[in-house]
């Protein structure tokens, strides 16, 4: 995600008009321990007497969770301030590794990066651009080795202005087309650690592998075949060339990447050009394709950038892609169980049944959150046998109520308001039109679902909210207890325990962990703990969760809200520092810190610079992170340099 996704500057804490103060809002699903500790806002609650609200925190206290009480999650760094310069710092104790930028040759044959002799030729063998969701999976497949593995990397976007010298974004060449192209998708790269705690890639290796925007992919599950995915290139319905826009992910348990399609939009064009009565008309306009020409233009080029011209090309973008790692000659595959919407990620977990259950949020304002359950069950003696395991299975979606419950509400055709008396035709129907399926059924609108993932420790899920400045304007949802600011410019994070303890139930228990925001706003909220202690934090996007289960954030915002650059923090979810907010990485001038993910044993966090210098161009930077020379989007590895535990 970039700035083309607008922040407002203002922390506007208007009303407009919902009938209920932001503290009565807020009150309703912060935990009663972080009430008390919060002081203020406890009075109110108190003023309220808000006890039915209050139940339903004690009931997900008393949830089987395993979370600790010691301080095994203790986190030991002394913060960075937030930081503004054109360089990765860190806490003291950690250094940054450079591990590769966007045109690094991926294979010994490949020739080395050069901004003035650019071919689509050179991109395919080469780091695409703008790094977004990162991985690391160990090596051997089925081994723990923390030294030596396999990192996926998506890339996300391309933007001309900062790919090449002289760009005219009015007229952009077919080889400049087709060489962004080539930068989209993802890479595999193997890397290792030398004795010296040193972490490089191999150029020889034979893992390493580039998706692209023009790699044949399989499409499979229930909307493969269907009319409304064939095209005149694919009559089947079930060959798409490439993916798009592929922002976070996931891993499964057996050693697969999910990579997500999120904004698929941008890349089409002419809308306005279908009929009126053209039943895709609706369904295009719901996922925002653009009615006339993209801001890309390459449509010019690509036919099937024009949906006037390939109507249901845009249905073929927006999935979850299964990719095995492992295996460098497999075919991606879009699982179109896991429904059809602006995914930033999937993250999966093993429910007690052994069924597999899959997190997702739809990254736009006011758009929801899902999870995917299989009908089979994960086998970790037989790793063919899980491999389409995500074909089948009922994908829901979440409403958040006021008392603290939530409930997942199936995606299915012919039950609830999904039948033909409103339109619906087929599974294949509801999945494709995944979004106007959960507007009937009545979904939570939320600000912005970014990453969802479940932590292995406490077994609690976490979903970032990265920001929605539009929550209470003018004709928009108001406030709601699960999205309780107007004009969220900060962006928050839910916690919620499944209940049971079971992460296939349709029911669950949640309520607020973090608002984001400066420590003297007094909107912010950080579980509880004692502001003055905590990092300012804007719109967190992705998440992960270190083995001792403390949640690690990236920011997509801070140079809009809070006027510095994007940053990762550290924060303990239980314990005594449950709630304190620590910054360990501040990314440089006009970047998104896009993805982190630790290796097996947290002696590496690996991260995404993403658009570094964005607002500039190459005539006129404004970073030129990582060299000196020109701002080029990376992978970066964070180390103690004592070779320890990230973060203990
Ligand atoms: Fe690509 Fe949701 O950020
Ligand atoms: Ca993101
Ligand atoms: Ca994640």
């Amino acid at each position: 995600m970039s700035v083309h996704d607008e922040i407002s500057d203002t922390v506007g804490r208007s009303q407009a008009g919902t009938g209920a103060t932001f503290e009565e809002i807020l009150e309703r699903r912060l935990s009663r321990r972080g009430l008390l500790k919060a002081g203020v806002v406890a009075t109110a609650v108190v003023a309220l007497g808000s006890e039915a609200a209050l139940d339903g925190v004690h009931s997900v206290e008393a949830a089987p969770v395993t979370a600790p009480t010691d301080q095994s999650t203790m986190v030991t760094f002394t913060p960075i301030r937030p930081d503004t310069t054109d360089q990765v710092t860190v806490a003291e104790g950690y250094r940054a590794q450079l591990l590769i930028s966007w045109g690094d040759p991926l294979f010994s044959d490949a020739p080395a990066f050069d901004i003035n002799n650019q071919s689509v030729a050179a991109q395919e063998r080469q780091l695409g651009f703008n790094s977004d969701f990162v991985a690391y999976m160990p090596l051997p497949l089925g081994s723990r080795s923390s030294f030596e593995g396999l990192v996926w990397n998506n890339h996300e976007y391309t933007d001309g202005l900062m790919m090449f010298p002289g760009y005219d974004a009015k007229n952009p060449t077919r080889e400049q087309v087709d060489i962004e192209l080539a930068a989209h998708g993802a890479s595999v790269i193997h890397v290792r650690r030398d004795a010296t705690g040193e972490w490089s890639y191999d150029r020889s290796s034979r893992y390493n592998r580039r998706v692209t925007a023009t790699t044949p992919m399989r499409i499979s599950g229930p909307a493969a075949g269907a009319e409304m995915m064939k095209t005149s290139a694919d009559p089947t319905g079930a060959q798409a060339l490439g993916m798009l826009n592929n922002c976070g992910g996931g891993w499964t348990p057996w050693g697969t990447i999910l990579t997500a399609e999120e904004n698929f939009n941008q890349y089409f064009a002419n809308l306005d050009l279908l009929p009126a009565e053209d039943p895709r008309k609706a369904l295009h306009t719901r996922y925002g394709i653009p009615k006339a020409e993209s801001e890309r233009l390459w449509e010019r080029f690509h036919d099937r950038f024009d949906v006037s011209k390939e109507p249901n090309e845009p249905n073929r973008f927006g999935w979850i892609v299964e990719v095995d790692p492992y295996d460098p000659s497999s075919t991606p595959v879009k699982r179109t169980a896991l429904g059809h919407f602006k995914h930033e990620a999937a993250t999966c977990v093993v429910a007690s049944s052994g069924r597999v259950v899959a997190y997702s949020g739809d990254d736009e304002r006011f758009d929801y959150v899902y999870k995917f359950v299989s009908d089979g069950t994960y086998n970790p003696n037989d790793r063919a046998a899980n491999l389409d395991l995500l074909d089948s299975g009922t994908l829901y979606v979440a409403r958040f109520s006021e008392d603290g419950t939530g409930v997942w509400m199936p995606l299915v055709y012919g039950q609830g308001p999904l039948v033909e008396a409103n339109g619906f035709s087929s599974q294949a129907d509801v999945l494709i039109r995944t979004r106007q399926a959960a507007d009937q059924l009545g979904a939570t609108k939320m600000d912005r679902p970014e990453d969802v993932e479940a932590n292995p420790v406490n077994g609690k899920v976490y979903l970032a909210l990265t920001n929605n400045t539009q929550r209470g304007a003018e004709g928009r949802a108001a406030p709601d207890a699960a999205n309780p600011r107007a004009n969220n410019a900060f962006g928050h994070i839910i916690e919620w325990t499944e209940d049971g303890g079971d992460y296939t139930a349709t029911s669950f228990r949640w309520e607020i962990f973090i608002l984001g925001g400066t420590p003297e706003d007094p909107s912010s909220y950080f579980a509880g703990f004692p502001k003055e202690q905590v990092s300012p934090i804007g719109s967190p996007d992705n998440v992960t969760f270190d083995t001792r289960g403390n949640l690690w954030i990236a920011t997509d915002g801070q140079p809009s809200n809070l006027k510095v650059n994007d940053a990762i923090h550290a924060v303990p979810v239980d314990g005594p520092q449950r709630g304190r907010v620590m910054q360990l990485l501040s990314g440089v001038t006009g970047a998104e810190v896009a993805s982190l993910a630790f290796n097996t044993d947290d002696t590496a966090l690996f991260a995404s610079i993403q658009h570094p210098g964005e607002g500039g161009t190459l005539e006129q930077p404004t970073s030129v992170w990582p060299t000196g020379v020109v701002a080029r989007p990376s992978v970066v590895v964070v180390t103690s340099t004592s070779g320890g535990t990230i973060g203990a």
